[in-house]
């Protein structure tokens, strides 16, 4: 797909900041994926819209993406760019008004970095992100979330840009969320291989008890130590919950599917709704487990369960 002239561009404007055929198992938490054509790592803005730019002209698809956390990349990789603002993520800062703080972040900043900040300021409103792996951007783009809230809860405006590498500002009241997942209006939000990019965003907490935070803080962390397989390469819940009352976690339980395993992927008799990597699992491997899975789930429950996990990239063909 990238042509020798591509290339040279790419390593002309990016310099170190560019990788050619980069495995993508390095990048996600699954350390599961074939390569990315190139793999990106914009300093600043201005780069990042150069670089967009150039992309849109060239007709070649990119890809954003966040810390890898809720990622499935397939074995044959991923064509055109993969584009990653770790390298450009700006410092936090805050300011108090009344009795609202509004933090603001730019999108490749670990989402934990705002609850460890939160926890030592004691503000109310991100423990329900604790131990949420990934970076700002990629949680506000899922929506992610705990039974104790999610994104949604506490983001006040987003900024993006948009494909044309225009900088826009996202308003909470003009955001459409829904579960596990951010629509940005529609006249923004692009198209899938070349969607607007979410910059940084304002994130609205509220003064608290710091004592109390913490003591949450240590409740809810114990909670999903003891429920979950955290350390074993996953993407954290594989499937969507299908109600409150229908965790996709019991379900599979209930359908016997614990333990169930393909090649290195397993469904992790710790919890039914995480497909773990053993060791060298394909995505292939994981998508004949969730395959498995949801025809379990639906022979017993008539329930047809939904991938939480983004799933992305081009199976691997031949031998
Ligand atoms: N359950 C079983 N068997 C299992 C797993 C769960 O019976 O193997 C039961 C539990 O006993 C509980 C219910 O199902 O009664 C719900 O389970 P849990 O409390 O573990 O919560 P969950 O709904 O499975 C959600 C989020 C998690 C988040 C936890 C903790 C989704 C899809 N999952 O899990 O988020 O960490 O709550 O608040 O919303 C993620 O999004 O990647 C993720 C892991």
């Amino acid at each position: 797909m990238l042509e020798d002239a591509d290339k040279r561009w790419l390593r002309q404007e990016l310099g170190k900041r560019v990788r050619f055929d980069e495995p993508m198992l390095q990048h996600t938490y699954f350390r599961i994926g074939g390569p990315a054509d190139a793999w990106v790592e914009p300093q600043n803005a201005s780069q990042l819209k150069v670089i967009l730019e150039w992309a849109q002209k060239k007709d070649i698809p990119y890809l954003m993406i966040g810390g890898g956390s809720n990622l499935l990349v397939r074995d044959g990789g991923i064509r055109g760019l993969v584009i990653h603002l770790g390298r450009m993520s700006a410092g936090v800062e805050w300011v108090q008004k009344g009795e609202t703080v509004i933090v603001s972040a730019g999108a490749g900043i670990p989402t934990r970095h705002i609850c460890t900040l939160a926890l030592k300021h004691g503000w109310l409103g991100m423990n329900f992100a604790l131990g949420i792996p990934g970076t700002l951007g990629g949680a506000i783009i899922m929506n992610a979330g705990t039974a104790h809230g999610c994104m949604a809860d506490v983001i006040e405006k987003v900024m993006v840009m948009t494909s044309s590498g225009e900088q826009i500002e996202v308003q909470r009241q003009s955001l459409d969320y829904r579960y596990r997942r951010l629509r940005l209006p529609t006249a923004l939000s692009g198209t899938a291989t070349a969607s607007a990019v979410l910059m940084a965003a304002h994130i609205s907490l509220k003064p608290g008890d710091r004592d109390e935070i913490r003591d949450q803080a240590r409740q809810w962390m114990q909670g999903r130590a003891r429920k979950q397989p955290s350390w074993q390469p996953s993407a954290g819940c594989f499937f969507k919950n299908p109600s409150d009352v229908q965790p996709a976690g019991r379900l599979i339980d209930e359908a016997g599917l614990k333990g169930y395993t393909v090649g290195d992927a397993q469904v992790s008799p710790k919890h039914g709704n995480f497909i773990i990597n053993r060791g060298k699992a394909s995505a292939a491997d994981v998508l004949a487990v969730a395959a498995r899975v949801r025809e379990a789930v639906k022979d017993r429950f008539d329930i047809d369960l939904e991938p939480e996990v983004r799933i992305v990239g081009e199976e691997k063909t031949g031998a």
